[in-house]
């Protein structure tokens, strides 16, 4: 069956069966390779992406449920100056990788609907995304950096550099 489907602020038309989950039409049919499969089961959110602005595990997510516009970790911003991405860089929170797509896209939601999370809100928020190599720390530290930077850029123009 077709879907069209908004992904990244552009329509696209799918061909896939109704159950076909969302991460199968993202990578394999529309090629956007950054949103990762991990475990496919819905245990580790390596594959999160948004719907209609809610992170989301897309493995567990049928096309045809997607009704709101999907955002992935392509899509988060146009040059990687999302204030999460600028956290992420800053902090250095990446070490293999893999779980680092959904881990972005869990936390920028998390931003999105509490500009500035508690400590709990924090751990609410990323609970369920998993890393095997253990970045939850600099995860964290990141976070709240990222919430710095947004409401920083809502003032004066200042770069990330500027804000060490
Ligand atoms: S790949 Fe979706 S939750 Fe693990
Ligand atoms: S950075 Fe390796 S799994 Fe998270």
């Amino acid at each position: 069956m077709q879907y069209t489907l908004t992904v990244n602020g552009k329509k696209q038309t799918v061909d896939v069966t109704p159950d076909t989950p969302l991460l199968w039409a993202l990578r394999d049919v529309l090629n956007l390779k950054g949103t990762k499969f991990g475990c496919g089961i819905g245990q580790c959110r390596a594959c999160t992406v948004h719907v209609g602005g809610k992170a989301v595990p897309s493995c567990q997510t049928p096309v045809a449920s997607v009704k709101e516009p999907v955002t992935t970790i392509e899509g988060l911003s146009e040059n990687g100056t999302h204030p999460v991405q600028q956290a992420w860089i800053e902090v250095d929170v990446p070490q293999c990788g893999y779980c680092q797509a959904g881990q972005i896209m869990a936390a920028a939601a998390l931003l999105a609907q509490k500009p500035k999370p508690t400590g709990q809100d924090i751990d609410q928020a990323m609970n369920a995304n998993l890393c095997r190599c253990g970045t939850y720390l600099r995860i964290r530290q990141a976070i709240v950096r990222a919430a710095a930077i947004a409401s920083q850029s809502k003032g004066p123009a200042q770069s990330a550099a500027a804000l060490r």
